[in-house]
């Protein structure tokens, strides 16, 4: 409905407003002229393994190897796809927690398998992961946890303990654990980087990492992304590509190592204008009433809880009608979504300041 609207404030995208960074593009002119116009492995070239397993090891403090246990994908969500496709039979269970991005449930159904989606809940202004609840999901056919950190659309990101948790739980059940981290360098804390399941596990553990070029370097219409995993699974994913996509564009690969390479001064100066963002967004819509907030720990999104909203989207339905603020209803996260709204606030300042000015009306004749 917003697409075909004029003059609508889109908040409702998962994208920041920022265009790919000129050193990137140039970088992949470059390799076109180069001539990296030829098919390449299908688990990515080994110089952009190398380059990505040297970033794990800067950024992490972790070693991966990079011939056996990276898989470069065409985008974060085809390396879920690889991820789920190579742990899930038909008719296995897949637990998720929610509320997240749809893709990861929609997959695990389209491998034919069933999604336990388990809503984190909030508790005391903090969403949380309730254990209690996985426990009781889990089947004999269990095969596969996965979660988002940080979280679209709740902000959230696991804490030391939830990550030793997780592991134990997957451990104890014998299941993969697949951790979604394509936010990883949108994070408020005090590191540079959200601390990476990759940090706790043994390179036998049964894990997956989930991890994209999109969000981090301003890359989502390129679609390159990677999968860091356990090496039978690693290996099995090259297989699988073949099938798929064989592997990601080689021109874009060679340009993704000089973002790797020399991407921390644009990531640093993103993430000053993304915290401004989202302190002027949380900040305005503590001030309206009937929402609650809790403060994002990373990535772009605020996911407030609207007091006594049951149908989220009728209620983003009428705020783009009246207001032409567009927002992302909860409903579509999953379970535990729907009484919430997503807000992107990777926009320009003076769009966020008219959409809460807009919004703040609308809750106020709410
Ligand atoms: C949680 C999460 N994972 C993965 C992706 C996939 O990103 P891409 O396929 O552009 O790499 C997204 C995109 O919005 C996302 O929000």
């Amino acid at each position: 409905m917003a697409m075909g609207m004029d003059g609508v404030l889109k908040l409702y995208f998962g994208e920041s407003n920022v265009p790919t960074p000129d050193y990137i593009k140039h970088a992949a002119q470059q390799a076109m002229t180069d001539g990296y116009t030829f098919y390449t492995e299908n688990a990515g070239m080994p110089s952009t393994r190398k380059a990505l397993a040297s970033y794990y090891r800067k950024l992490h403090g972790v070693e991966i190897d990079p011939s056996t246990e990276i898989v470069v994908t065409a985008s974060g969500v085809q390396g879920l796809n690889m991820g789920i496709r190579c742990t899930l039979d038909p008719g296995d269970e897949a637990i998720v927690l929610t509320p997240a991005w749809p893709n990861g449930s929609a997959i695990v159904q389209m491998s034919n398998a069933v999604v336990k989606q388990i809503p984190q809940p909030m508790v005391n202004g903090r969403y949380e992961i309730d254990f209690d609840a996985l426990e009781a999901a889990v089947s004999s056919r269990t095969r596969l946890l996965l979660f988002t950190s940080p979280s679209n659309p709740l902000g959230w990101a696991a804490t030391s303990d939830d990550q030793d948790r997780l592991l134990e739980f997957s451990r104890r059940h014998s299941l993969w654990l697949m951790a979604d981290e394509v936010y990883e360098r949108l994070y408020f804390g005090d590191s540079q980087v959200a601390p990476s399941i990759l940090k706790k596990c043994t390179r036998e553990d049964a894990v997956i990492v989930v991890n994209s070029f999109s969000k981090t370097y301003s890359m989502t219409g390129w679609r390159l992304g990677w999968i860091v995993a356990r090496r039978d699974l690693a290996a099995r994913a090259a297989q699988l590509n073949e099938f798929v996509i064989s592997h990601a564009a080689s021109f874009t690969q060679r340009a993704a190592e000089t973002a790797l390479a020399t991407g921390e001064a644009q990531i640093a100066e993103m993430l000053q204008t993304l915290k401004a963002n989202r302190d002027y967004c949380a900040a305005a819509l503590a001030k309206m009433p009937g929402l609650t907030v809790p403060n994002p720990e990373g990535a772009f999104y605020l996911f407030p809880k609207v007091e006594g909203l049951i149908d989220s989207f009728e209620f983003c339905k009428r705020i783009l009608l009246e207001t032409k603020v567009g927002l992302a209803p909860g409903v579509a996260f999953g379970a535990g979504g729907e009484g919430s709204i997503r807000i992107c606030y990777a926009a320009e300042m003076k769009i966020l300041i008219e959409a809460m000015s807009r919004l703040g009306d609308f809750m106020s004749r709410r």
